[in-house]
């Protein structure tokens, strides 16, 4: 084949792919078989090799199709990723405005402000105009490799428009949001919940679940989009003002937000914020406020930041919104832990983007406090991410009509006995073998908290329990492709998934294994704790209830349910068959070969302003350090804060190194964030 001919056809199997991935990925209505398309990808890949252009890193041989990663490697920012301070008032918004003035010592100052989505921050790497990687925040300073996954977002330019007066340069940071639209999010719920999947709670989880997928082709057929509003360190081009950036950007071909402003004077911001918060129910996705940045790139540089963030910038958060609607219903969910929860089923409506027709009432004490009564018309609210709560009943709407909710005496799913304990406000439901309570179980191991495995949700696990395929978490990993076959709903692909999905499952972050578990009082962060403290599941589960009260932040009842559940005969096993299928919860060696404070004693004495001295322990012991109270011979630091007392002199006396606040903040690797 000569060239020419090369390169159309190459155009042409570009073009043919993109429709082929659109329909697959996004739309879930593929035309063509998986082997059609493989050969399809096949055929590109040979005539990109034998005739490469410069258009090949945006082709969709390097969008989708990576094999999936075991876990994301972690990438340091080149430039550190900052945050920003939150004015929640027209007066903290006039207040950032005077204190700029003052700052800067001028009164004719330009401002950009653009609107605050509500997702997930990544920074882009470029080299010569190339996408090369690209990383989610973290904490600032290392973020999560995320480059496959970033590569399926269909808008992301995979190179950069030549097309700007200003020169490509030879390496950029570019960094935005990662977002989903409303209408995709509730699509994809709606997806979820007939394939038994948790739906996602919010656009901002939807996006950040799936931009965190160690398999590329899961992020691919998410409909995710990217606005760009920042860049970080850049080599070989030069900006004056942020308006640039943001109008390079576009140029370069980087969506950036259409209602972004230029800014003379805080009246003019003032309208542009009630614009936006009338604009923002019409909006195709979600936002929460309006951020407000100084225009002038060198003004930016000598503001500078605090902390982790900028003096230049600030997000102005629209308010909490609120809604009233009525509740139809209170049913009752059973927990994994036996726990009965009401849960008011609401008419369903939207509350700032997304319909809600749910929200939990906690315990009964909660609904008494309030008085809620099912046909109230009640007040609801969401603020960010926060599951809708029930504010208030709308008194004047009541009519006489209303019932009052009552627990049942029964548990709903076996019908066993409830029982309320008096320390505590949860009822629970007896039986241990209690087919709801299994059924969380195992829901719950296989949740995004959990070991995150995708096709696995509530209905799939009710199904599999129902079937008697499964009674434990660990029956998960002795299911095979024929047994599920014979299910309904399971076809030769859903089969394979899941199959998949369970086997890269088997080497969970220890920490993700313990919480998935789901031994009562550890959570996502005690199970960090528990994890970062004993190093592998082994040690775990041979502790005592002493070396476990030691772990700071580890009280009696925390130490006494995890003994108790290791020691709970039905939880061997299920511990020993998860060990026979070769389940392995890694080793978490890189957090304690992390533990840059092991052996190093520290006393404070003083007050910090950064933080409360409880926090600063927990840092320290969480780096493998240890704190007393009183300084002896094995005290390697004392650490001064405002108004020290006798410790600092004794620590003078005897020739302890003295660290003041900001060089113990370094010390534990905090003050650039
Ligand atoms: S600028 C130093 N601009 O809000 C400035 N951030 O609360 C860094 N965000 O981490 C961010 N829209 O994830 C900026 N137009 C916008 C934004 C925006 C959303 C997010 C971003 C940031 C967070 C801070």
């Amino acid at each position: 084949m000569d060239k020419d001919a090369a390169w159309e056809r190459i155009a042409e199997l570009r073009n043919i792919i993109g429709y082929h991935n659109k329909r697959y990925y996004q739309q879930d209505n593929p035309e063509i078989s998986d082997i059609g398309y493989d050969r399809l990808l096949r055929e590109l890949q040979e005539l990109e090799k034998l005739f490469p252009d410069e258009n090949i890193a945006s082709s969709p041989t390097h969008r989708v199709g990576a094999a999936p990663l075991t876990k994301f490697a972690p990438l340091e920012h080149p430039s550190p990723m900052l945050s920003l301070a939150n004015a929640f008032s027209t007066e903290e918004i006039i207040d950032f405005d005077s204190r700029i003035k003052k700052l800067t010592a001028t009164d004719s100052l330009s401002y950009v402000a653009e609107p605050k989505l509500d997702g997930l921050a990544v920074n882009l790497l470029y080299e010569n105009g190339r996408f090369i990687r690209g990383a989610t925040r973290g904490d600032g300073l290392t973020g999560e490799d995320v480059t496959q996954n970033l590569k399926t977002i269909s808008t992301l330019p995979l190179q950069i428009n030549k097309n700007s007066s200003q020169p490509i340069p030879d390496f950029i940071e570019i960094r935005g949001e990662v977002y989903m639209e409303v209408a995709s999010l509730q699509k994809l719920n709606r997806r979820r919940l007939d394939q038994g999947d948790e739906p996602f709670a919010n656009p901002r989880n939807a996006a950040a679940g799936s931009l965190r997928q160690l398999d590329s082709k899961i992020s691919a057929r998410r409909p995710l989009n990217i606005f760009l509003y920042a860049i970080g360190n850049v080599h070989g081009a030069g900006f004056s003002s942020h308006w640039e950036v943001l109008q390079t950007l576009a140029a370069w071909g980087f969506p950036v937000n259409p209602l972004i402003q230029m800014i003379t004077g805080i009246d003019m911001f003032l309208e542009y914020f009630a614009k936006m918060g009338d604009l923002r129910k019409s909006l195709p996705y979600e936002i929460d406020g309006v951020v407000l940045k100084v225009n002038n790139l060198a003004l930016q540089t000598t503001l500078g930041s605090v902390s982790r963030n900028p003096r230049w910038a600030i997000a102005c958060k629209f308010p909490a919104t609120q809604e009233t609607t009525i509740i139809n219903d209170i049913i009752v969910q059973v927990g994994r832990t036996g726990s009965l929860t009401p849960v008011a089923i609401m008419e369903p409506v939207n509350v700032g983007g997304v319909t809600v027709s749910r929200a939990t009432l906690h315990n009964e004490d909660e609904i008494l406090k309030k008085d809620i009564r099912i046909g109230d018309t009640v007040v609801i609210q969401r603020a960010g991410d926060v599951i809708p709560e029930v504010v208030k009943v709308v008194l004047s709407k009541r009519t006489g009509n209303e019932k009052i909710f009552k627990m049942p005496a029964h548990c709903p799913e076996c019908g066993s006995d409830v029982v309320r304990e008096e320390s505590e406000v949860a009822h629970r439901c007896i039986n241990l073998s209690c087919p709801a309570q299994i059924k969380e179980h195992i829901s719950h191991f296989a949740s995004r908290g959990g070991l995150d495995i995708e096709g696995l949700g509530e209905k799939i696990s009710a199904q599999l329990f129902d079937a008697r395929l499964i009674y434990d978490p660990a029956d998960l990993y002795y299911l095979t492709k024929e047994r599920l076959l014979e299910l309904d709903r399971h076809g030769e692909k859903s089969a394979q998934n899941l199959i998949d999905s369970l086997e890269r499952s088997k080497k969970p972050p220890l920490n993700k294994f313990i919480y998935a578990l789901g031994i009562r009082n550890v959570g996502e962060h005690i199970a960090k704790i528990l994890a970062r403290k004993f190093g592998s599941i082994e040690k775990l589960m041979a502790a005592n209830f002493e070396e476990l009260t030691a772990v700071y932040e580890i009280g009696p009842e925390i130490a006494a349910s995890i003994t108790q559940f290791f020691q709970e005969p039905k939880n061997k096993t299920v511990m020993e068959k998860f060990q026979k299928a070769g389940v392995m919860p890694q080793e978490t060696a890189a957090i304690i070969k992390d533990s840059p404070l092991q052996g190093i004693s520290f006393v404070f004495t003083g007050t910090m302003e950064s933080m409360p001295r409880s926090e600063a322990k927990a840092i320290v012991e969480n780096l493998g350090g240890s704190v007393h109270s009183g300084t002896t011979g094995k005290t390697t630091y004392v650490v001064a804060g405002r108004e020290p007392g006798s410790k600092l002199d004794k620590a003078r006396t005897s020739g302890i190194t003295i660290l003041g606040e900001e060089e113990f903040l370094k010390l534990i690797n905090r003050q650039a964030l």
